[in-house]
């Protein structure tokens, strides 16, 4: 069933007793600054159970399904970590993968049970706080073993603290080297308090596929991640749980998927960007997916601009014609992309209508001439679904250069997060 923008705010503030301003008689402390992000459980849950069900494909046979790892660090890719994670956890999500411990407490707070591993690691000092809240380590240095391992001897207990081991197999940036597998076998020969449950990389360029060095990128990252799995197997260490694929290795390379894939951008809905262009088509057809958060603000202030004037800092919109301007109350200090100011749109009563002059950080002028009903009170789109309509984040980011997660993570703390099925 799709609501109309209008529908979810009307719900969302009577059910906490908010009315839009200038609805009510006497003045309340709960009428808020009108910019929102709409997020979709029910398209969230889509793509999670599209996801599990593309990897677990029944001539498979697979014994136990393979394992879904939620990347939901970055604050859920913009969309609330905790609250994500916590809906992802009922959808059946097996594990979660945050950066730092701090997001990692965050999600443990809002009640989350499955393991959480912290894919960027601790700094020395950090490793008890991620020990107390049960949350999974990442090691990419030998070094850490010793630190961690003295927390976990701390924190006492028969269980050994369980952690994975993240290798470089070329992307030159986290990990331990292959070649350093031997000397990490050896060193945890002498943690008495922990385990390796898991050992995974990540690709650099899963989404290329030219007949290029960095099209070949992906395969040498893989037969580096087998022999260090291998030879960690001949040194008498089991790995645990192997995991590799980033969303476009699993729409696009079944042989990664191994035990467990970490989906981060196609659980909210967005194909990565992949080269060549064309495959995005192939990819959308093989596993559709629903945008999850629409990014919405209303119009509160409008005017008419005569031929010729400036609009904006440095006057970098002068209409040709006698124009009307609907000022959104929301910027860039929201996480609308600045790069956007007279070059993106915005949706309004089904129509894409300019963003024009430069975005300024608390409000963004769109041109709304040519939509004759549009009045103060509008709720525009800047991206995302409204009703039947879309403009989508992927379009968009592509439209100035950046990737969708950029601007999906870029929408703001001050930004309230309104949860819908
Ligand atoms: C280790 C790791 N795995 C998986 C992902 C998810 O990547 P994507 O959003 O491309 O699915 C990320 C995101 O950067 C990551 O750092």
């Amino acid at each position: 069933m799709w609501l109309s923008a209008d529908a979810v705010w009307m719900a969302y503030t009577i059910f906490f007793g908010r009315h839009m301003a200038g609805t009510q008689k006497s003045p309340r402390k709960d009428v808020r600054r009108p910019v929102w992000a709409e997020v979709s459980l029910g398209a969230l849950t889509h793509n999670f159970q599209s996801i599990r069900k593309y990897v677990n494909p029944p001539e498979e046979k697979r014994k136990t399904p393979r394992k879904i790892l939620s990347i939901v660090k970055g604050n859920g890719y913009g969309h609330g970590g905790p609250e994500v994670a916590k809906a992802l956890e009922k959808a059946g999500s097996d594990w979660f993968g945050v950066t730092c411990t701090d997001e990692g407490i965050a999600v443990r707070k809002a009640g989350v049970r499955k393991p959480v591993l912290i894919l960027t690691s601790f700094v020395p000092g950090e490793e008890m706080r991620l020990v107390e809240h049960d949350l999974t380590a990442v090691l990419h240095r030998c070094e850490q073993l010793a630190l961690l391992d003295r927390a976990a001897g701390r924190r006492g207990g028969k269980k050994r603290v369980p952690f994975h081991l993240k290798i470089d197999t070329g992307m030159n940036r986290l990990g331990i080297a292959a070649s350093d597998v031997e000397c990490f076998a050896r060193q945890l020969g002498k943690c008495k308090h922990l385990e390796l449950t898991g050992i995974f990389s990540h690709f650099a360029s899963s989404e290329v596929f030219t007949n290029t060095a960095v099209g070949q990128q992906t395969r040498e990252q893989e037969e580096r991640f087998y022999g260090a799995v291998e030879r960690l197997r001949a040194l008498g260490v089991d790995p645990g749980i192997i995991h590799l694929a980033n969303s476009a290795a699993i729409v696009t390379r079944p042989e990664t998927w191994a035990d467990m894939v970490r989906p981060g951008a196609i659980l909210y809905g967005y194909h990565p960007g992949y080269d060549p262009m064309e495959m995005r088509e192939e990819a959308e057809k093989r596993l559709p997916l629903k945008p999850v958060m629409s990014l919405r603000s209303r119009i509160i202030s409008m005017r008419n601009v005569p031929a010729g004037a400036g609009v904006g800092y440095n006057a970098t919109f002068v209409p040709k014609r006698p124009s009307r301007i609907g000022v959104l109350a929301a910027g860039y200090g929201d996480g609308i992309h600045r790069s956007l100011g007279n070059r993106g749109n915005v949706l309004l009563r089904g129509k894409l209508v300019p963003i024009v002059g430069i975005i300024s950080m608390d409000v963004t002028m769109i041109d709304v001439t040519d939509v004759p009903d549009a009045e103060i009170g509008d709720a525009a789109t800047i991206y995302g679904t409204d009703g039947t309509a879309s403009l989508l984040a992927n379009f968009v980011a592509r439209s100035i250069g950046t990737v969708t997660s950029d601007l999906l993570c870029a929408v703001s703390q001050r930004v309230p997060r309104l949860y819908v099925l």
